[in-house]
């Protein structure tokens, strides 16, 4: 089947990017993003580049080549569905914060009523490919939704979940190592993945183009996801090591990368991975494990989680024992809150955590993040719930020049690692502070010997010596 219109619901941080490549790669087939928020389909559309509702490196130009050809970004839903041969769904599956499963089953109420939406306005048959990462076998349950509500059309369900990271998702989706299709094993089944693989083949080589049943799709999703926060998780968990015995984490990175079985991608220490996903999938994995009493399976992830925590309160509990225990009424700036670099997006950031941390030992935070806005940076905080919003905005101000965000200040944390804040004039930079001028890099980016020349007092994360 030869797909010409394709809808895709959700314009997050996968639905938007993901449909203006597929839209750039593929001008003969119409492609429409839709979403209920309202503000965030008219960012999508608005003449200025630069108030598109996410950055990424590269999209600005993808968007602007496709946008009003073929890419189109709407908020009326049922007109995208009605008109499209090939449904996407993008939309948020986060942790449950209510009832059974609270805390660590996915909340598929989104998936939900996207399929019932779908339900109630198809007329014709359509493909409904997942594109959220879901616990396994939820495209089982959309198929029931689906085949139960009654206008007698044919739906397939394809899995075909998205790999890119944040920060690099041009660039992974014009090249990706894969793409995974997952689908029915009937013969209706192989039409609908064979259209989906017709579309990706547009610019993707086809032995990149990977199809498997539906439940291995689901499920290699989520064991990408968890078994790329172990490696942050691993090599964390060596940084402490390291400091207590002078070894160097970077060093043993370098040492253990070399060995190819190892590789030496995503052994980077820092202060604990952030990111929407990482740990919403795999507190999913654990719930998903536990549901099948596989608790030791479920032991085993979970410890994953339990190190990055540790490492987000280690980093603040080091910055308040290093700042002579005390850091109350202490001006201390954050360098970065986005949870990785080339990205506006702060969701599950580790800055949070630590700063939350801070202010309850009563210090106040400047923060300078050249992507992320102040009133990003509030609703982080009032989301914890830990103070009222008047005393996080009285305690943490936020600032959009790091030479300001850094005069008179006590100690400096690098919470992200933008690279801008290599380039910085350190010299000017401790000239304004307070003294003895202290350096926490919870990034391992800046060169620490030379920031100690100058005559800061320096932390590198997984550094002893
Ligand atoms: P997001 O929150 O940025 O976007 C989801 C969008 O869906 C929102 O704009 C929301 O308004 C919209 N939406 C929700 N319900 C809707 C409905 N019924 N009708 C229309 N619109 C609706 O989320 P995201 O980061 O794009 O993630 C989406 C999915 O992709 C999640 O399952 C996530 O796990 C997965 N994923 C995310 C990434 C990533 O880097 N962010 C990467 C791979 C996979
Ligand atoms: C991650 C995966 O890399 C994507 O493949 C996946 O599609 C996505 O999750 C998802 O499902 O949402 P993302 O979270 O955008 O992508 O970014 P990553 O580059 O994976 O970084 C995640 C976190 O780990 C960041 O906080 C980053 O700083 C941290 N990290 C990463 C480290 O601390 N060290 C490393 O070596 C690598």
């Amino acid at each position: 089947m030869k797909i010409k219109t394709i809808c895709c619901i959700g314009a997050g941080y996968v639905g938007g990017p993901t449909m203006a490549v597929i839209a750039q790669k593929c001008p003969h087939i119409k492609v429409i993003v839709v979403d209920i928020n309202e503000s965030r389909i008219a960012a999508w559309n608005d003449n200025d580049l630069n108030k598109l509702p996410v950055f990424e490196p590269g999209l600005d130009k993808i968007v602007e080549e496709a946008r009003g050809r073929n890419l189109f970004f709407s908020t009326n839903v049922d007109q995208a569905i009605d008109e499209a041969d090939m449904i996407f769904i993008s939309v948020n599956t986060p942790t449950k914060t209510y009832g059974k499963g609270k805390g660590m089953a996915a909340d598929l109420k989104y998936i939900e009523l996207c399929a019932r939406q779908i339900a109630r306005v198809a007329k014709q048959d359509k493909i409904v490919v997942e594109k959220s990462t879901l616990p396994v076998r939820t495209a089982s349950a959309i198929k029931n939704i689906l085949d139960h509500t009654g206008n007698g059309v044919q739906f397939q369900i394809l899995s075909n979940p998205e790999f890119l990271a944040e920060g690099t998702a041009v660039e992974d989706l014009l090249m990706p190592d894969r793409v995974l299709i997952g689908g029915d094993t009937s013969e209706a089944g192989k039409v609908a993945i064979q259209s989906l693989v017709d579309v990706y083949a547009n610019w993707i080589p086809k032995e990149r183009i990977l199809t498997t049943n539906v439940w291995s799709s689901e499920l290699s999703k989520l064991t990408a996801n968890a078994f790329l926060a172990q490696r942050v998780s691993s090599i964390n968990a060596m940084s402490v090591i390291c400091e207590k015995t002078g070894a160097d984490i970077d060093e043993v990175s370098k040492a253990i990368g070399m060995d190819s079985r190892i590789g030496s991608k995503f052994l980077k220490a820092s202060v604990g991975f952030g990111g929407s996903c990482f740990q919403k999938d795999i507190l999913n994995l654990v719930y998903i494990a536990k549901s099948y009493g596989l608790n030791e399976v479920a032991d085993y992830w979970e410890q994953v989680i339990i190190m990055n925590d540790y490492q987000k309160n280690r980093f603040s509990d080091n910055i308040i024992t290093k700042l002579y225990n005390t850091v109350s009424g202490k001006k201390i700036t954050f360098l970065g809150w986005a949870f990785k670099k080339d990205t506006n997006d702060t969701r599950e950031s580790p800055a949070i955590k630590v700063a939350d941390n801070l202010l309850s030992e009563q210090a106040h935070i400047e923060v300078y993040d050249p992507k992320v806005t102040e009133e990003r940076i509030y609703a982080d905080l009032e989301y914890l719930n830990t103070r009222t919003n008047e005393e996080n905005r009285s305690l943490l101000k936020v600032q959009n020049n790091p030479y300001n965000a850094t005069q008179n200040s006590h100690a400096i944390a690098v919470l992200t690692e933008w690279d801008e804040f290599k380039t910085f004039d350190w010299q000017k930079i401790y000239d304004n502070m307070l003294k003895p001028a202290f350096v926490f890099d919870g990034r391992g980016i800046l060169n620490t010997a030379e920031l100690e020349k100058i005559g800061f007092i320096c932390y590198k994360l997984g550094s002893g010596t």
